[in-house]
């Protein structure tokens, strides 16, 4: 089956690689002629556990191919539109400008009936618009708009894709459905649920999954600033709310606050679109409110920790993606701790397996290091931001004789209170 996939962002190439690894024949459409460019000599735009290999091998096969020409949609069977929607600015609604123009030149260049398929997160009714559009360009053409939304988190997003819980297919054309039956047939035989529901019910189960994982973990955070207060245990009252079947384990990881790419765009966006409806959505208002106040907080929480005064302390922080696994900086709390820190006068030094490169264009006067133990090196304190499994087992007692102050402030808990203390840190993790 001939796939053709608009856009080679983080969702485009990654569905785009892991289809023509289940045989189909894709061809990656994007506008930006260096990143074509570099993915035609094998270099990948973003850092992502499996890609590069993935997408070498099924190029080699020529199942996978790039172009900067939108002439390729022409013949496919699906057309997958996989393009950014940043936050607008001002008002926090999706930003749907690159979502119509791929619609309009595809609608361009179709020469017969086509499946169009919307994997960008876009608000409910978008596909509506879309298929308003597509069809005022191409009146007399058959083509069916259906929505298809990821669910891939970064760092495991081949996974994912391979194993997913759920396939959401949100379309009302039978015709449509069966096309992307077939495109997902190599998961269904792998007992993959397929679930079909209208084409807005699809656009808003995103939503939905997104602002209730956020929930989540903002409720947790939460619950750990209350523990810290009445001197309990957040990992386990996690343990014990999480093994309730009901409520599950995952997500309930107290940390600096979530970031990255989807939850802080998407959470604003559902805000935005239930107002628009009349229909607020207050819990995840607080959500948002919560979830930020506690980016900046993290900051205090370190110069606490240092006795409330950081000015002219050297502050040496592992880790600066919003997550491990990635090289993605987009709303990590580290922009916002870093701030709060040179805000008071402290100088940061710091590492990131991944992230360093794009972290230096954020925060430019942050002295990036080559690996943890020269970050802690004469370092006053020691904050752990992000959870890289290399952060995990590192030789504490080297690092605290290399360092000139001892302590250590650990916002992602992977360090043993009792331990660390018994080492000679002065230890603070998060709800413990
Ligand atoms: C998310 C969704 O999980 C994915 O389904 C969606 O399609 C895109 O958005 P991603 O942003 O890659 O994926 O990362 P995720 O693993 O969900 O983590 C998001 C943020 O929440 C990170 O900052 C992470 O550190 C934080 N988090 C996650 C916690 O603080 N605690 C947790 O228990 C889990």
């Amino acid at each position: 089956m001939k796939i053709a996939m608009i856009g080679t962002g983080y969702v485009g190439l990654v569905s785009g690689a892991c289809f023509s690894d289940f045989g189909h024949d894709v061809i990656c459409v994007d506008k930006d002629i260096s990143k074509i460019t570099a993915l035609e000599n094998g270099i990948m735009p973003i850092y992502e556990p499996g890609l590069e290999e993935l997408v070498l091998r099924n190029v080699a096969a020529g199942r996978l191919s790039f172009t900067t020409e939108i002439e390729a949609v022409k013949g496919a069977a699906a057309i997958f539109i996989a393009v950014g929607t940043p936050s607008r600015r001002g008002d926090g609604h999706a930003d749907l400008r690159y979502v119509f123009a791929a619609a309009e030149e595809i609608a361009a260049n179709l020469d017969g009936p086509a499946v169009v398929v919307d994997k960008s997160t876009v608000p409910v009714g978008t596909g509506d618009e879309v298929e308003r559009i597509m069809r005022e360009k191409a009146p007399n053409l058959d083509i069916a708009v259906v929505s298809n939304p990821e669910f891939l988190r970064e760092g495991a997003a081949i996974d994912d894709f391979k194993r997913p819980d759920r396939i959401v297919i949100g379309s009302e054309d039978e015709r449509a459905n069966d096309v992307m039956r077939e495109v997902y047939r190599p998961l269904f035989l792998n007992k993959s649920p397929l679930l079909f529901t209208g084409r807005r019910t699809a656009e808003l189960i995103k939503y939905a999954a997104n602002a209730f994982l956020a929930t989540k973990i903002t409720f947790i955070n939460e619950m750990a600033d209350l523990c810290e207060k009445v001197g309990a245990n957040v990992q386990d009252v996690s343990r014990g709310m999480g093994s309730d079947n009901r409520i599950g384990s995952k997500f309930l990881h107290a940390g600096p606050g979530y970031g990255g790419s989807c939850f802080p765009k998407d959470t604003l966006a559902l805000i935005k679109t239930a107002q628009d409806y009349n229909s607020p959505m207050q819990i995840v208002e607080s959500v948002v409110q919560v979830n930020d106040k506690r980016k900046r907080a993290m900051g205090r929480k370190v110069i606490e920790a240092m006795g409330g005064d950081v000015r002219g302390k050297k502050i040496a922080m592992l880790g600066l993606t919003f997550k491990p696994n990635t090289d993605d900086m987009r709303d990590a709390p580290s922009i916002a701790i870093v701030q709060a820190l040179e805000d008071a006068g402290a100088q940061i030094c710091a590492y990131d397996p991944e992230g360093m490169k794009e972290a230096a264009h954020i925060m430019a006067t942050v002295d990036m290091k080559q690996n943890a133990y020269e970050t802690a090196q004469s370092a006053d304190a020691l904050v752990i931001v992000t959870e890289w499994d290399i952060f995990r087992a590192l030789d504490m007692r080297r690092i605290l004789t290399s360092m000139k102050g001892n302590i250590m402030v650990d916002l992602r808990n992977i360090y043993d209170d009792h331990d660390m203390r018994e080492i000679g840190f002065s230890y603070t993790s998060v709800g413990r």
